[in-house]
């Protein structure tokens, strides 16, 4: 991976620790104790702070290691085969210890995607819940309590969205916010439409009432989460288109940021562009996953547009008013991937001249149609496409942050080194921009930093104040 756009996680580490040693509502009722490790994308962060809220609530208290906890959680990851292996290996961990009382569970995509199987290739596992399920938690958990000896939530067929109060969020600023859940695209290698179910809006006034409610309580940065967050579709009366949506949140009072992922190309419409145009809080930066710059290998992925369709949405975002950073995802390796469509990837970067990429190499899933084709390119070219692919990103990315030495962004700081007057915080850009400062407390708050160097992956600057 490759990308601008993280910030090092250990810059939030004394943010997550306050946060994980959230104490259950009753301390005298504590039921027992988890740990929750959660692996993949913001979705399943999410989601995983949702589950450690439900458990709270129940009277569970979070602990830091497996081996302090009575129930262990795993929220998993199955995009690539890589990502589903670690639970396994996380699992293999208990193998030939008896479990001690333990309740062992696997969470997400693989529980998904493996359902019972996983009972069979690690018997010490009594609980399997795939994401479209979670609204079952709570009466799954009843039944461990109660001492059932497995249980399963393994539906997709749903048409409810995983919503609680009592969702325990990792982050004290920034809150993530799912609006709509599942994926109805049918991209050829994509796992997600089986593993999450079906497309599940979540409806304007509820997701309204609950930003008001976290402006309440402090967060000043909200960022929707979806698959295809823009094909957003209201289920109330209302019918908010999601640009609509969007304005919204930004106007909700405390709120200073709004943020948005992920976006689909083909639902990725002029008025999206028009209202982060129109509103200072919509930060400006979108993600924007265009996998090939080859027409040919999008066709047999199945992503409905074309190189010259994806180009004409860079084109829109490109002509706002003020300068949008644009960020994708990439695969390379796609069977039936050639040379030449390999090259159209790589021109396709120098085009648009992205701000971050993620990139993979392709990795034949369960159940997708990409699974029939022959799996084309050998495993070493892959590995060479991928080197080559992110050498010439991040020669692009360090050109364009040089470009920004000498200019003055706004940034929520989020992180503090141990270093003396070492600050970390993201812009509105959502570049990673590391500063100096001598001032003593500034988690939280929104500053000035002017740029002062620039490397591929982040910026570093002195704050202005
Ligand atoms: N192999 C490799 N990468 C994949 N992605 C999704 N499925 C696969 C797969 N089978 C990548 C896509 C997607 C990102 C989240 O993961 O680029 O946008
Ligand atoms: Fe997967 Fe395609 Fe849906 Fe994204 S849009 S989650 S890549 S199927």
């Amino acid at each position: 991976m490759s990308s601008a756009f993280d910030i090092g996680l250990e810059a939030l580490t004394g943010v997550r620790r306050a946060s994980q040693a959230a104490a259950p509502p009753n301390e005298n009722a504590v039921r027992g104790t988890f740990f929750l490790e959660t692996f993949g994308c913001q979705m399943n962060e999410h989601d995983s702070e949702k589950v450690a809220g439900v458990l709270l609530a129940r009277g569970y208290r979070q602990v830091e290691s497996p081996e302090a906890a009575s129930l262990v959680l795993y929220n998993t990851c199955s995009i690539r085969e890589k990502a589903a292996q670690k639970v396994f290996s996380r699992l293999g961990e208990f193998r030939g210890k008896p479990s001690e009382g333990k309740i062992i569970g696997v969470l997400g995509c693989v529980a998904q995607q493996e359902g019972e199987e996983i009972f069979t290739r690690a018997p010490w596992v009594s609980l399997v819940c795939g994401s479209a399920s979670y609204r079952k938690l709570p009466e799954l958990l009843s039944q461990l309590e109660e001492g059932r000896h497995r249980v399963t939530g393994l539906d997709t067929d749903t048409d409810e969205t995983f919503e609680t109060e009592i969702t325990r969020r990792d982050n004290p600023w920034r809150a993530y916010l799912t609006i709509i859940e599942g994926c109805d695209k049918a991209c050829a290698y994509c796992v997600v439409p089986y593993t999450r179910g079906p497309e599940r809006s979540r409806s304007s006034e509820s997701i309204l009432s609950e930003v008001r409610k976290l402006a309440e309580l402090g967060y000043t940065e909200v960022q929707l989460l979806g698959q295809t967050v823009n094909s957003y579709a209201d289920p109330s009366r209302r019918k908010m288109r999601f640009s609509e949506l969007l304005l919204s949140v930004a106007e909700a009072p405390g709120i200073r940021r709004v943020r948005f992922t992920t976006s689909h190309p083909r639902d990725f419409t002029p008025d999206i562009v028009e209202a982060i145009d129109a509103h200072p809080a919509l930060c400006d930066h979108v993600h924007l996953p265009v996998q090939t710059g080859s027409t040919r290998v999008l066709r047999t992925m199945q992503r409905t547009y074309t190189r010259e369709e994806y180009l004409g949405k860079i084109a829109m975002i490109r002509g706002a008013r003020r300068p949008i950073s644009i960020t994708t995802d990439i695969i390379v390796g796609f069977p039936g991937e050639a040379e030449a469509d390999f090259n159209e990837t790589l021109s396709l970067l120098d085009e648009v001249q992205y701000d971050g990429a993620f990139s993979f190499k392709f990795s034949p899933r369960p159940n997708t149609l990409a699974l029939s084709m022959a799996d084309s390119v050998a495993e070493e070219e892959k590995g060479r496409r991928l080197m080559i692919l992110q050498e010439q990103q991040r020669k692009i990315q360090s050109q364009r942050n040089a470009a920004l030495v000498g200019q003055t962004f706004e940034v929520l700081v989020e992180g503090k080194s141990r270093r003396e007057n070492q600050w970390a915080g993201h812009t509105s850009s959502n570049r990673v921009l590391n500063f100096i400062s001598p001032e003593r407390e500034l988690l939280g708050q929104y500053v000035q930093v002017r740029v002062t160097n620039a490397g591929p992956n982040s910026l570093v600057g002195e704050h202005v104040c």
